[in-house]
């Protein structure tokens, strides 16, 4: 039995999605980011506005934000979600995993790694669990966009394509 915590008043308990339903919410999404990110050139800006969007149509997004390159480890940028870990070094987590390798990070079950070292527990409502790292043109690492539900198995090949995708549409550059 895993840990877990009471939820603040404004969060509400991850709601899986199928994957038609999903693709859906990530088009109207897209859509909107578009709509509402043109000409826009702020990483902060982008950042908030990249998390308050998804977390609006995604049921599923329990935490969402990103964590920035700093000084040769990831510091917490903007986020929506009960309170993030201020620091996580490249060595540490799932975060760091995907920041070393430079790939995306799909966990179903965050229990079954090694608590501490394979993932860092934020909040223990957190069950699964996607990274995708943030690039710029010139292929250098910005920061990790984390997503974690309070339910297991919400991420699949559908996030990692459209994160990806947004991740590269409105922050590379
Ligand atoms: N679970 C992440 C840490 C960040 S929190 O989920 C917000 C990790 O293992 O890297």
């Amino acid at each position: 039995m895993s840990a877990s915590a009471e939820m603040p008043y404004f969060i509400k308990p991850s709601q899986n999605m199928g994957s038609e339903e999903k693709t859906a919410a990530y088009e109207q999404a897209l859509q909107e980011l578009t709509a509402v990110l043109e000409g826009e050139t702020d990483f902060i800006l982008i950042m908030a506005t990249i998390n308050c969007i998804l977390k609006t149509h995604l049921r599923y997004y329990y935490w969402v934000g990103f964590y920035c390159v700093k000084e040769g480890r990831l510091s917490v940028g903007p986020y929506q979600g009960t309170l993030g870990c201020l620091h996580i070094d490249f060595s540490k987590g799932v975060c760091g995993r995907a920041a070393r390798e430079r790939q995306t990070q799909l966990v179903g079950d965050v229990h079954a790694l090694v608590q501490g070292a394979e993932h860092i527990a934020c909040d223990p409502n957190s069950q699964s669990e996607i990274v995708v790292p943030v690039f710029d043109k010139q292929n250098n690492l910005l920061a990790v966009f984390d997503v974690d539900s309070s339910e297991k198995f919400s991420f699949d090949e559908i996030d990692r394509r459209y994160l990806e995708e947004i991740m590269q549409r409105f922050l590379a550059r």
